[in-house]
């Protein structure tokens, strides 16, 4: 029997190329995510949904029946509800490694960005305000030699730290388990516990999962117990951060900047947050090079494709 799938949101063409001519192909072309009935309509009779972070994707829609997998177009797939996935015995896939590289180095794009004030040169280079070399002008942090601080020690976590290597940086790192002695050697990288972490880093970078337990891991009292010239990065999921919060923090000075590629309610930007010159912004761009987004969206489909021919998923969530 012919096999369907639903793209909800166009992909690479390379990826696209990659799905058998047998295959029956439903995309989305359009810049905006499917709406919700429209989704629930096009996914009647589909074996499989190629999807994203934008599609919330729970228990009705994964009760379309003859549905055999989700594939999420993503490492993060707090859009899912993975539970009544299993419920209905719908493979839900993800697309890990890919982008653990691409995303580590965004988050250093972040911390360096805020802590060296780039974007506020760089708007000063281009106001006309400069005059001349300036003793005074636009002094930052310096990075190496400091202290980061990497909550959550997964891939990306640990990418983040092995990028500290080369700035001569004293790594804490804090996880719900401990790595490995194997690891904590290789990255020079040491346990903490969360106060510890937030007391001690000049640089918090966030890289857990979103979940109940991380929802506002970041609230009125972790950003108190910062460092007053401490930089809060997060480049994980933006209710992982107490948005008002840290609107007040950053402009009452508890913590000294912040490097956001995340935001609670994307792509709303909490208003407080715009007129502040100690915050770089970015909208959730961090695993977006061109070579990570190709193998993130091949990757996905290959999931996809895998899962109807039943066969095992490559990287699915268990
Ligand atoms: C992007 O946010 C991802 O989870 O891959």
């Amino acid at each position: 029997m012919t096999k369907s799938i639903l793209i909800s949101r166009g992909l690479s063409p390379e990826a696209l190329s990659i799905i058998p001519k047998d295959v029956n192909v439903d995309l989305n072309g359009h810049e905006r995510p499917l709406a919700r009935e429209e989704l629930l309509g096009r996914l009647r009779g589909k074996d499989g949904l190629v999807c994203q972070i934008t599609d919330a994707i729970d228990e009705e829609l994964l009760s379309t029946p003859g549905l055999k997998v989700v594939s999420n177009v993503a490492v993060g797939y707090n859009n899912i509800d993975v539970a009544a996935a299993k419920r209905r015995g719908v493979t839900i896939t993800n697309t890990p490694d890919v982008l653990t590289d691409t995303t580590a180095d965004f988050a250093w794009a972040l911390l360096m960005a805020a802590a060296r004030r780039v974007t506020e040169a760089d708007r000063y280079a281009r106001s006309g305000a400069w005059k001349s070399w300036k003793w005074d002008l636009l002094w930052g942090l310096d990075v190496h030699g400091k202290t980061l601080g990497v909550l959550g020690f997964g891939r990306i976590g640990r990418a983040v730290a092995r990028r500290a290597l080369g700035f001569d940086m004293r790594v804490l790192y804090h996880d719900v388990a401990r790595s490995t002695p194997e690891i904590e050697r290789e990255l020079k990288a040491t346990f903490v516990d969360k106060d510890t972490l937030l007391r001690e880093a000049d640089f918090v970078s966030l890289h857990v999962l979103l979940s109940q337990d991380t929802r506002h891991l970041i609230d009125e009292r972790a950003l108190r117990s910062m460092k007053k010239t401490a930089v809060l990065v997060n480049a994980a999921r933006g209710p992982i951060v107490d948005e008002a919060a840290l609107v007040r923090a950053l402009s009452e000075q508890w913590i000294a900047a912040a490097g956001l590629d995340v935001f609670e309610e994307e792509p709303t930007i909490h208003p407080g947050l715009l007129p502040l010159a100690n915050v770089v912004m970015a909208p959730h761009i961090a695993s977006a090079s061109f070579d990570t987004r190709l193998a993130m969206s091949t990757l996905a489909v290959k999931n996809c494709l895998a899962v109807i021919e039943g066969k095992p998923a490559l990287t699915p969530i268990t």
